[in-house]
Parts: C-alpha cells; sequence; structure tokens
C-alpha cells in the first residue's frame, strides 16, 4: 500500500552515523537518544522542547578538522592556510570562542555579528567583514575593532573605507570580493559565482580590475588579495577548481601590470554535508588534498608564488554537530490523492525554528528520540505548528506506527543556518541552543519567552 511512496529512510543514528555528531547513540538499555550520555529526556523535561542540541566535542572536532586538513595539505606545497568560521552559519559568544580556540578565525558580515565576536573577545586581527552593503557606522565599528581584513564588495566601499580611514589616521587591510562567472551546482538561491546576483565584483566585465586599480591608488588601503565564495552547500570541486583558475589568473594579472604580488587568496566556503543519507560530500581531507592542487597548478602555470590561502566553512562546522528536538502534539492520518495513507506528525516547533525546507525544498531526517519502538515503519510527514501548510519540518520520513503525542523526535543537521535564520512568525519563541559536554548542559541561547516578544511591542 505504500509502495509509491519514496520517504527517506528514518535516520537511526547507527544505520547513518554521518548524520548525528559523534557524541551520539540510542541507549541501549533505555532505547532513549543521548548526547555524550546524556538523554535527551531529560534535556526536554530540563529545557523544554523544541530546543536545539549541540555536541560540544564534535563541533570543536569539526572547527579542529578543517584546520589540520588544509594546514596540512596547503603546508605540503608550501602555503599557509587561514581557516575563517562563516558566522552566519550559527553564532553565539561560546561558539566565537570554541573556534578561537581551536585555531580558527572568524567571519562576520553585519554590525551584530560582529558585536557577538567582540563580546567573546575574539581578537580583531582574526576577523574577516563581509556584507555587500556593510553602513557607514558597521565599517567604523569593524575598522575601530582593527579587523584584518575587510572584503569590499562595490565601488561605493571603497570610498567609505578609505573617508573612515582618512579621519582615523590608519590602513586598512581589504580583499576584492569577485565574481568568477561560474554557476555552482546548488540552489539558486545560495549560488554567488555567476554574473546575475548581487554579491561580488565581475571578474569578466572588468569590475574587479577597476575596483582593484581603485584601490591600489588609495594609500589609505592595503590590497591583501582576492576573495571568491561560489555559493553553498557544494559536493564537489570541480567549481572551486574553475573559480579558482579565475581567481588566479585576475591575482596574476594585478602582479604583471602593476608588479604588485597580493599576499593573499580566500577561497570562501560552501563545503556541502549530509542532510539525508545519500547525500555525499567530500571529506574534508580529499576537499582540502583536492583544492591544494589545484591552487598550487594555477600557480606554477602562472608563474607566481602560492598567496597564503583562506577558506570559510560555516555549514560544515556547524550544521552535523547539532540537532533539533520536537516533541509531538498530533498525528493525523491523511489520504492522498493516490488513495495512498500518509501521517502528518505535529510538532511543538516548525518554520520558525527551520525556514530551510519551505525557502529551499531543503531535506531533512527524523528519528524517534524518546524511546526504542518494534511497530512497523509507516510514511509520515513531520510537520510544524505554524499557519501554512508549507509548515514542513521533514517533508517525506519513515517513523514507526505507534507514534503518539507527547513522543519526543530528533532532527539531524540542523545546527547550520537553523537557529541562525529563525523567526518569530506566529509569535512563536524561538527554541534555546544548549550544547553538550562530558555529560555536562550549558545553556548557549536561552528559550525566548513571550515576555521577550513582548517588550519590544510599544501598545
Ligand atoms: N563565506 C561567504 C562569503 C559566504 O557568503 C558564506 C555563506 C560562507 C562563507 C559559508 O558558507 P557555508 O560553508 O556555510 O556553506 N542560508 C543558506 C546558506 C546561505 C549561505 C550564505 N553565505 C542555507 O541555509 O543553505
Amino acid at each position: 500500500m505504500t509502495t509509491s511512496f519514496d520517504p527517506i529512510s528514518q535516520a537511526e543514528p547507527e544505520a547513518h552515523p554521518q548524520l548525528w555528531p559523534a557524541g551520539f547513540r540510542r541507549g541501549s538499555k533505555c532505547g532513549v537518544l543521548k548526547v555524550d550520555g546524556v538523554r535527551v529526556t531529560d534535556i526536554a523535561a530540563q529545557y523544554g522542547s523544541p530546543a536545539f542540541i549541540v555536541d560540544e566535542a564534535d563541533f570543536r572536532a569539526r572547527a579542529r578538522g578543517f584546520r589540520e586538513a588544509f594546514g596540512s595539505a596547503f603546508g605540503e606545497l608550501g602555503a599557509k592556510v587561514d581557516v575563517y568560521y562563516a558566522s552566519k552559519a550559527f553564532l553565539s559568544v561560546a561558539i566565537a570562542r570554541w573556534v578561537t580556540e581551536e585555531g580558527l578565525r572568524l567571519d562576520v558580515s553585519t554590525g551584530g555579528e560582529l558585536a557577538v565576536a567582540l563580546r567573546a573577545g575574539v581578537p580583531g586581527e582574526n576577523l574577516g567583514v563581509h556584507g555587500n552593503n556593510k553602513s557607514v557606522s558597521e565599517l567604523e565599528r569593524a575598522i575601530d575593532a582593527g579587523a584584518g581584513r575587510i572584503v569590499i564588495d562595490s565601488m561605493e566601499e571603497i570610498d567609505r573605507i578609505t573617508a573612515i580611514a582618512r579621519v582615523r589616521g590608519v590602513t586598512v587591510p581589504v580583499m576584492v570580493r569577485v565574481t568568477a562567472g561560474i554557476a555552482a551546482s546548488t540552489h539558486e538561491f545560495i549560488a554567488t559565482a555567476h554574473e546575475d546576483q548581487k554579491f561580488g565584483l565581475s571578474i569578466s566585465s572588468g569590475a574587479a580590475l577597476a575596483a582593484l586599480e581603485t584601490i591600489i591608488g588609495r594609500p589609505e588601503l592595503q590590497l591583501l588579495g582576492l576573495h571568491s565564495h561560489i555559493g553553498s552547500q557544494i559536493f564537489d570541486l570541480a567549481g572551486f577548481e574553475l573559480a579558482a583558475r579565475r581567481v588566479l589568473d585576475l591575482h596574476a594579472t594585478v602582479l604583471s601590470r602593476w608588479g604588485i604580488a597580493m599576499p593573499e587568496l580566500d577561497l570562501g566556503g560552501g563545503f556541502g554535508v549530509s542532510y539525508v543519507p545519500g547525500d555525499d560530500p567530500l571529506p574534508v581531507a580529499e576537499l582540502a588534498s583536492g583544492l591544494a592542487e589545484v591552487v598550487a597548478k594555477e600557480c606554477a602555470d602562472l608563474g607566481v608564488d602560492m598567496p597564503r590561502i583562506s577558506i570559510e566553512p560555516g555549514r560544515a562546522i556547524a550544521g552535523p554537530s547539532t540537532f533539533t528536538i520536537y516533541e509531538v502534539g498530533t498525528v493525523k492520518p491523511v489520504e492522498t490523492d493516490e488513495g495512498l495513507v500518509r501521517t502528518y506528525v505535529s510538532v511543538d516547533g516548525g518554520m520558525s525554528d527551520n525556514i530551510r525546507p519551505a525557502l529551499y525544498g531543503a531535506e531533512y531526517s527524523v528519528a524517534l528520540a524518546s524511546r526504542r519502538s518494534a511497530a512497523d515503519l509507516i510514511p509520515v510527514r513531520v510537520v510544524g505548528k505554524h499557519c501554512e501548510t508549507g509548515d514542513i519540518v521533514v517533508h517525506d520520513a519513515y517513523l514507526p506506527a505507534d507514534i503518539a503525542p507527547g513522543d519526543l523526535l530528533a532532527v539531524p543537521v540542523t545546527g547550520a543556518y537553523g537557529r541562525a535564520m529563525a523567526s518569530n512568525y506566529n509569535y512563536v519563541p524561538r527554541p534555546p541552543v544548549l550544547s553538550v559536554r562530558d555529560g555536562e548542559v550549558r545553556v548557549l541561547i536561552r528559550r525566548e519567552t513571550e515576555e521577550d516578544l513582548l517588550a519590544l511591542d510599544q501598545g
């Protein structure tokens, strides 16, 4: 009866370990999912649901993993690498401290992200400042913080930074975000290197070269190099390879035209993760050695020295280290147009804590978290509590047929762009972010309350 459904199989941690943080297990006696020895039922009892739960050791290991893999792959070829954690994926004061402790730097793209980084005590020189429309005040704050680099995204910004630098009598280190003119194989909304979109200055139209010429003429600006970010949730090397080629070509042009060997090159982030069984991103070590090879070969062909490289992973660090727990509220079998039965399982969150399914058609998987069940698996759709049909948490999945109100579900890989893009749609307070380490739970961001929301309303 259920054969024409094509659900993603239930994401049991045992069957699909790549979807879950390293410290995640199903308790062999109790059948409850645990992180680092702590049962999710105990977390929900104390902190409520829904909640984002971060495995701190897993998050740190992923951050360290990027630094080590890229450090050794490029190191073998004689180049240094800096890893900037792309804080837009998820940021809190603790997260900024973790990545700093693991030897990473931080990419911020708004005044708000900058404020969190500064609150966490991240040294200014570790900050890379992004944004296609940074305000003058954001630029001033970044410059006053001694940001290690501001990534210029427009001609206007060159003048704004120059003016601020003149008033303060400082020299500002800058990079230029360029558009390499390639179509990365990912969702249109998160691809950033084709020509017809808002980011960067185009290489092929000459806009990037014009910006570079202007910057070179400004003693207030110290030109560090070029920056290219081709998009997000990318699984293969082809796009990076093409981008690196075009960007290094421009790098070599700057050398031949003005005699300037820019010391750095930023290849951006966008490294994909598995959201559902079957997603198959490149392991970090392969990514690192592949990119190192491409950059080395291109530099050799162009006869230029390898610049110091930087990368900016966000999702690949924050995403898989975190999962969301929800409590089931209602269970409703619904007949489909094909005469099949799909069971709608409604949970206590939804598109306000994870907009990605609605925005990008993103797929997730789900596991029964609060107990083990021997019941047959049935096709379900996990939906939220918002007043919208598109409020879907997991589009197609299997759960045990005895799924019932009060059960807890866990949805893995929600650490990136989940809480970071959360909203208060329908005046739903945003969930907390809790971390677990060595059997202890810590609140990184507390649950929002209705009082928090009403505090903004001036009556
Ligand atoms: N560097 C720059 C300049 C970026 O714009 C981004 C992401 C990153 C690095 C990090 O990309 P990641 O490694 O996390 O893929 N909200 C979308 C993703 C938007 C990405 C924006 N920029 C999503 O949920 O898929």
